[in-house]
């Protein structure tokens, strides 16, 4: 059982987000628990700031550190990273982080026992959160978010999906995009014809090698189109 616990300034963006398909079937299923705590709470201030202005200046308000220390506090006991147990991530979710990539997400699937994600501001989240309490700062693009709610939702369904039957079949995510260095191919379903358009003969033939066939080939052409950087080599962005 993965235990995920999301520290957010909004916690209604959440509402029932993970109330569908795959990641709702693995929380009824007992493979994944997911909670959702509002930083807010934390605040000890009578006016429960977690926001405040830049040392130095500048424009937006940087989450404070206080509520976030606190929060970290109530859900692993400490807020010493050396302290936290095996399996535990402390993740960050911000612009500057690493980029998501799905290796990354197999990893937290394989390994993690509980991850708690902050969803950061894109003004900012005081630096001593990050020195202290983070194991893992994630960027899930290059693209700026106004906050770390929607790349929250994006990093839990690519962890969720990828532990253990979590997936209606093994191999439907040995198939996916990326998980062999390549774009998935393209997919039909009935009619055969539609408007005029044909599902490509090879598909309807029965030819199992040909049709494997196929599908690499198209595989690697979407990929060349779309993505070449993935076709340079080792180059550690799979
Ligand atoms: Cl994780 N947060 C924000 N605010 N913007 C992002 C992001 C995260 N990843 C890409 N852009």
């Amino acid at each position: 059982m993965l235990r995920i616990d999301v520290l957010t300034i909004f916690p209604e963006f959440f509402g029932q987000v993970f109330d569908f398909g795959i990641i709702r079937r693995a929380r009824l299923a007992g493979i994944v628990e997911i909670g959702v705590h509002d930083i807010r709470e934390f605040a000890t201030d009578k006016h429960r700031m977690v926001d405040d202005r830049p040392f130095g200046g500048g424009d937006g308000m940087v989450l404070k550190p206080e509520p976030i220390f606190a929060a970290i506090e109530h859900l692993l006991g400490t807020s010493e990273r050396a302290q936290y147990p095996t399996g535990t991530h402390v993740v960050l979710l911000t612009p500057q982080g690493r980029p998501l990539r799905q290796m990354v997400a197999k990893e937290f699937a394989d390994q993690a026992s509980h991850i708690v994600v902050i969803c950061g501001r894109y003004e900012g989240v005081d630096e001593r959160v990050n020195e202290t309490l983070v194991t893992d700062e994630i960027s899930i693009g290059d693209y700026v978010l106004s906050g770390g709610e929607p790349a929250a939702v994006v990093l839990v369904d690519a962890i969720v999906r990828l532990l253990p039957e979590a997936l209606g079949s093994e191999t439907s995510a040995e198939n996916d995009s990326f998980s062999n260095g390549l774009l998935d191919c393209p997919h039909y379903t009935r009619p055969a014809e539609f408007r005029g358009m044909k599902v490509p003969d090879v598909l309807l033939n029965g030819n199992h090698a040909e049709i494997e066939k196929w599908r690499s080939q198209q595989a690697l052409e979407k990929t060349r189109k779309y993505r070449p950087d993935l076709l340079e080599g080792e180059n550690g962005d799979m």
